[in-house]
């Protein structure tokens, strides 16, 4: 394959960009305005990214065969009424597009939350594939989950690939090592974990524990106090359950998706007969990221960054593919 450039646009910590590298390609610039990502990015990849996107001309940006980038999702005010992609204006789509338009690469790569379907009554999407189209990219996209591709944990996300020229197949992309599971992750117990003493779980009965699709396998909650109010009677004891943060999942499955706060970006694991959450290493090594990534911020900082990037292998997965089908 001949070299391949591609930008990192809304970088965070790299994951995309390490995706992306697996398969061969090669970074050329990367943008991130949050400082405390910035400087883990640089102690990774020796390059600080450039800050605001907003703020960059696009005619400074590199020439590159694929824009690459996880942007945040925002509604987009005007919703498709004025002409040209001026009722994006003020949004960070809007940015990618504006870079799309001059440098013309030859793919756009972006990443979503699920949720970026259904975002303002189905319009966001739209107006997104609409946008791409005018610029004269044939648009494809999925949503994929992170637990088919060798990680342990079910993390959906939507994958949208813009081609130049023939448009992005998501049928080829085969899973990989679809069931790897948490206890396969784990770090030996040390010091840093936090374990509950059985007075503060409910483990149910065996014969409950089912495994969903996505491969949780859901066995207990915390025995945390009970809220009544507003809870119809006889139904007090389900607000344990229904706090997401309150259930257990065993270590024989997935682990749900990790967000990017501390408190409730982990859920409780059961292994071994006890109870704990992950600690930070497991949550680098439940988004693919290999032990050797450097992790220089404060604790909470690391579980922001872990919980707004992707999972790695997830990104390769699809990498490859265009790797295949477009180069
Ligand atoms: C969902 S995260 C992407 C994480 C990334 N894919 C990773 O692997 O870590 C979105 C990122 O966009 C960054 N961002 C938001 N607005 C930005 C702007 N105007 N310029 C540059 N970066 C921005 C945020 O700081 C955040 O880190």
């Amino acid at each position: 394959m001949e070299e391949v450039r591609f930008i990192d646009l809304f970088a965070g910590i790299g994951g995309i960009r390490r995706g992306l590298e697996k398969q061969g390609f090669t970074c050329v610039f990367s943008s991130e305005w949050d400082e405390e990502c910035a400087k883990t990015y640089e102690a990774n990849f020796g390059e600080k990214p450039a800050g605001d996107i907003t703020k960059i001309d696009e005619k400074t940006i590199p020439d590159h065969e694929i824009l690459a980038g996880g942007f945040p999702c925002q509604a987009f005010s005007a919703a498709g009424k004025q002409k040209g992609f001026d009722d994006t204006r003020g949004t960070l789509f809007f940015d990618i597009l504006r870079i799309a338009k001059e440098k013309k690469p030859k793919i756009l790569f972006l990443e979503n939350v699920k949720n970026l379907i259904y975002h303002n009554g189905r319009q966001t999407l739209k107006i997104i594939i609409k946008h791409l189209e005018e610029l004269g990219y044939k648009v494809t996209y999925q949503v994929l989950n992170a637990k088919d591709y060798g990680v342990a944990q079910s993390r959906e996300r939507i994958i949208i690939i813009a081609s130049k020229d023939k448009p992005f197949d998501f049928g080829k992309i085969k899973p990989k090592n679809p069931n790897v599971k948490i206890k396969d992750i784990l770090e030996k117990e040390n010091s840093e974990m936090k374990f509950l003493s059985p007075e503060e779980y409910t483990i149910l009965d065996k014969s409950l524990w089912k495994e969903q699709k996505t491969g949780m396998i859901f066995v207990g909650y915390r025995n945390k106090p009970i809220r009544k109010k507003g809870a119809r009677p006889n139904t007090e004891h389900l607000s344990r359950v229904h706090k997401q943060c309150n259930r257990i999942y065993s270590s024989d499955g997935t682990h749900p998706t990790i967000s990017s706060t501390e408190i409730a970006g982990r859920f409780h694991i059961y292994h071994n007969g006890k109870v704990r959450k992950l600690t930070i290493n497991e949550c680098f090594r439940l988004m693919g990221f290999p032990d050797s990534y450097k992790k220089i911020s404060s604790n909470g900082e690391r579980y922001r960054q872990i919980g707004n990037s992707v999972a790695i292998p997830m990104i390769e997965a699809v990498a490859e593919e265009i790797k295949n089908q477009l180069f």
